[in-house]
């Protein structure tokens, strides 16, 4: 089946890097949605290091998601190893009134590009709690695999996937 997908302003949604006056903002967002919350540092911190793979979704003017990565030199996830310039994602979330219509597939293909494209990374991987279906659904249909699975990663002591996609 040939998949067509929506592009971000046929889905109504713009997404952008994140200006500094939004921190605030999607630091709401990430406590609304995820229980892995940060200070206003670590979040200043990605903003200042990689403003083009910080991105948010604004629908109508109100920011409804947001994605941010980093990018580490590091061994590849996928061949073991080989020394890598590796974009790491490290929180995505979408308000839970705004799921559903494409959003965080569309934050993830952006972050994608300009790990890619801007920063040059060979390789993108993430995180992800095993009973997260729909992030996970998300991952897999971007072309993400899981590479390992991390032993209790998580404060409460749940596992995560780590998943990698190499470009
Ligand atoms: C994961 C998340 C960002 C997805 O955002 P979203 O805007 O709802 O995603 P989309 O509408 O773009 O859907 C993309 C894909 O995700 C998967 N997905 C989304 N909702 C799903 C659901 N309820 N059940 C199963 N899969 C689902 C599907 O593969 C979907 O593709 P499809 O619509 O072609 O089937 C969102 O659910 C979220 O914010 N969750 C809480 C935070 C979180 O878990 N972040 C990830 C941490 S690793």
């Amino acid at each position: 089946m040939v998949r067509t997908e929506a592009a971000p302003q046929d889905l109504g949604v713009v997404i952008r890097p994140v200006r500094e006056e939004e921190l605030l903002n999607v630091m709401t967002i990430n406590r609304i949605c995820l229980p892995e919350n940060y200070s206003y540092s670590f979040f200043y911190s990605l903003f200042k290091s990689n403003p083009e793979s910080f991105l948010v979704a604004e629908v109508d003017g109100k920011i409804t998601g947001y994605v941010m990565s980093r990018v580490e030199w590091g061994s590849s996830k996928m061949d073991t190893l080989r020394l890598r310039k590796l974009g790491h994602i490290v929180s995505i979330a979408v308000l839970p009134e705004y799921r559903g219509r494409g959003i965080g597939r569309a934050l993830m293909r952006e972050v994608l590009n300009a790990l890619r494209n801007v920063y040059g990374c060979d390789e993108v991987y993430l995180e992800v709690r095993v009973t997260n279906t729909q992030a996970i659904n998300l991952y897999h249909s971007l072309g993400f695999k899981v590479t390992k699975v991390a032993k209790s990663y998580y404060v409460d002591g749940e596992d995560a996937y780590v998943m990698a996609i190499k470009f």
